[in-house]
């Protein structure tokens, strides 16, 4: 086989043609000066997409994330986060370091949710002069940490109403979101609505090279604006990599449904192979978990998997992730499906 397939990550995913010319083309400015009328557009199309008021460009998902926490939340503040969310596991403890922020875990189900009563329980009375002040509520949508699961948008409006009750904020990575929305047939509003302010990602699945966008309300965005400035975010003729964002949120989000497709076909085929278990229920959206239950060494499962050609990721223990993205196509799957099949019969 002369090609990889690389399914570690939809972060692999390259632009497409489109994004590509689109770039070549974009027309530019200095975008700290506000003069950039590709970023522009951009912001106004992405605020648009999720129903808020302004959105800002930022680089990556964890800077979007990192000056969304930090536009809410001062020096001394609390966050609650989920104990498998990427804010809390995988962010360099950005907000932690930078912002004087404390992280607050409470443990998230199999379905990417923190209970409303570990919630309830955990915000700290602002009278008690021992504890952080209680700001902040983090969610996940789709929830990587438990395998791509859609959190549900009832849910979050069981959040939202308890955050809008006890005087806290609710910001939401997405860096998924799209996802999440492909799978729940909705639009992407039905999730959004219910948080006060999301970052998502126009890299991964949507498959711009670059870049994330972070929503809410204008004064919260222009808050942003200026700790993006903070942590080196402000790019100068960003409009060469917002292009590609512009064509991710004009053309790229209805084919998620393709690599969701794809991903199942993955999860049932690899849940037939002997030595393999795979909760195909549970694969709801790009990412694929699955389990080696024959006591297998899993290091050198995955060395065969590589020199074969089909690269996967780690995901605890004897569990596994393959995640589908633009560039994986049904040839791809079968083709890891015998690659699979081949090295567990040996
Ligand atoms: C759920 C989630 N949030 C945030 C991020 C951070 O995105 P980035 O890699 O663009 O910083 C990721 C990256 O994989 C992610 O999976």
């Amino acid at each position: 086989m002369s090609t990889i397939i690389d399914l570690r990550s939809d972060t692999v995913t390259h632009p497409s043609p489109a994004m590509r010319q689109a770039m070549f083309d974009a027309p530019l400015g200095d975008d700290v000066y506000g003069d950039d009328p590709t970023v522009n557009a951009l912001e106004q199309l992405a605020a648009a997409k999720v129903g808020k008021e302004a959105a800002l460009f930022v680089s990556s998902g964890t800077m979007g994330n990192l000056c969304g926490v930090l536009a809410h939340c001062g020096r001394g503040d609390e966050i609650l986060v989920g104990d498998k969310c990427h804010i809390y596991n995988h962010e360099a403890g950005g907000a932690s370091v930078l912002g004087g922020v404390a992280y607050h875990p409470l443990p998230n189900t199999s379905m990417g949710e923190i209970p409303l009563d570990a919630l309830a329980g955990a915000v700290r009375d602002p009278d008690n002069l021992h504890a952080a002040l209680t700001r902040l509520i983090c969610l996940e949508n789709t929830h990587g940490g438990v395998g791509g699961i859609v959190v549900q948008p009832s849910y979050m409006a069981q959040v939202k109403a308890f955050a809008d009750k006890s005087g806290l904020k609710v910001h939401l990575d997405g860096a998924r979101l799209f996802n999440a929305a492909v799978a729940l047939r909705a639009d992407v509003r039905e999730i959004t609505k219910h948080v006060d302010t999301v970052q998502f990602c126009l890299s991964k699945g949507l498959s711009a090279p670059i870049g994330s966008i972070l929503a809410g309300d204008a004064a919260f965005i222009s808050k942003a604006r200026r700790l993006r400035k903070m942590v080196g975010g402000g790019l100068r003729q960003a409009g060469v990599i917002a292009a590609a964002g512009i064509v991710a949120l004009n053309e790229m989000i209805d084919r998620l449904a393709e690599d969701h497709q794809h991903a199942k076909v993955l999860a049932s085929g690899l849940n037939s192979i002997a030595g393999i278990s795979c909760d195909v229920a549970r694969t709801e959206t790009d990412m694929v978990i699955f389990t080696i239950t024959d006591g297998r060494d899993m290091k050198q499962f995955m060395a065969k998997l590589t020199a074969a050609g089909v690269l996967v990721g780690g995901f605890g223990g004897t569990s596994v992730r393959a995640v589908t993205h633009y560039g994986i196509d049904g040839n791809h799957i079968e083709q890891t499906l015998e690659i699979v099949r081949k090295t567990m019969s040996n």
